[in-house]
């Protein structure tokens, strides 16, 4: 479902500020799997996901994404095979307008025809049993404005309109990062839940290695640009936090593995 191949990015470059981001990164994803990402701050996680997502160019290597070379594709245009979630629960719904209009926003997204407001009463009905599914207590409050729900409810809203519309790909950048532990729990349950359901082939960077290890299939290390580490099956469900810490020392040769790795 997603082929990154021999990816290089480099910020800035040929100045001072010269930043290789991404450093020949090739990455196979199939229908369906569900990969944590992790690394140190500044390892290139975030700027894996820009480049799959199309948020600026590559300087070179190619991304597929459902067979579709998208390489040169826009951001807007590859949006239609990928639904994002970011840190920020501001970032994701639009906070002055009500939790059925930002479903309908999420729906309509893509559509040549641009929005038509008002929202259909099976449009209604649909968005109601979508947020049932979820237990957040959010169906019975389809009109009420986005500003008023808490961060936790907020970040659920997103992911639910991120995949409202079954994308190919599913991005998810430290999108329960910002919230309280047992809030972020509860957010990665139902993340997990929508993954699972809609056969969602997924990449969650994560900063908390506990979280990385107890979902998905498959993880990831990322430093300096480069995958260090990949692994997946009963390898990686018997990986504990302390395997992770001493990989990552022993791989990057520095022991600089600390709370910015694990919360
Ligand atoms: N738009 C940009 N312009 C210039 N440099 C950038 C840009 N985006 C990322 N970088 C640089 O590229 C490197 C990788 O950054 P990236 O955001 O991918 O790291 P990350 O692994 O997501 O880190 P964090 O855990 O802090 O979110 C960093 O050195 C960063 O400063
Ligand atoms: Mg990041």
């Amino acid at each position: 479902m997603l082929n990154v191949e021999n990816v290089y990015k480099t910020f800035n470059m040929g100045t001072v500020n010269e930043k290789t981001a991404l450093s020949g990164i090739s990455l196979r994803l199939k229908e369906g799997e569900f990969v944590t990402v992790i690394g140190g701050n500044g390892a290139g996680k975030s700027s894996l996901l820009s480049a799959v997502a199309g948020v600026y160019g590559i300087d070179s290597g190619k991304i597929e994404i459902g067979g579709t070379d998208v390489t040169k594709f826009p951001e807007h245009k590859r949006a239609a095979y990928i639904g994002r979630v970011f840190q920020d629960p501001m970032t994701g719904t639009a906070a002055n307008m009500g939790i059925e209009e930002n479903l309908a926003l999420a729906k309509r997204r893509g559509n040549r025809r641009g929005l038509r407001w008002g929202v259909s009463h099976a449009e209604r009905e649909e968005y109601r049993a979508r947020l049932a599914e979820f237990e957040l207590g959010l169906e019975d409050r389809l009109t009420s404005k986005v500003g008023l729900l808490s961060g936790g409810q907020r970040q659920a809203l997103t992911l639910i309109m991120a995949t409202l519309k079954r994308p190919k790909l599913l991005l998810l950048d430290e999108h329960t990062a910002a919230l309280d532990p047992k809030t972020a729990a509860k957010v990665l349950e139902l993340s997990d839940r929508i993954v699972k359901n809609d056969n969602l082939t997924t990449m969650m960077v994560t900063h908390n290695m506990r979280d990385a290890i107890a979902h998905g299939e498959r993880l990831i290390m990322l430093y300096e640009g480069k995958i260090i580490i990949d692994i997946a099956g009963d390898e990686k469900k018997r990986l504990k936090t302390k395997d992770l810490l001493e990989m990552f020392e022993n791989l990057s040769g520095s022991e600089e593995a600390d709370g910015g790795l694990l919360l």
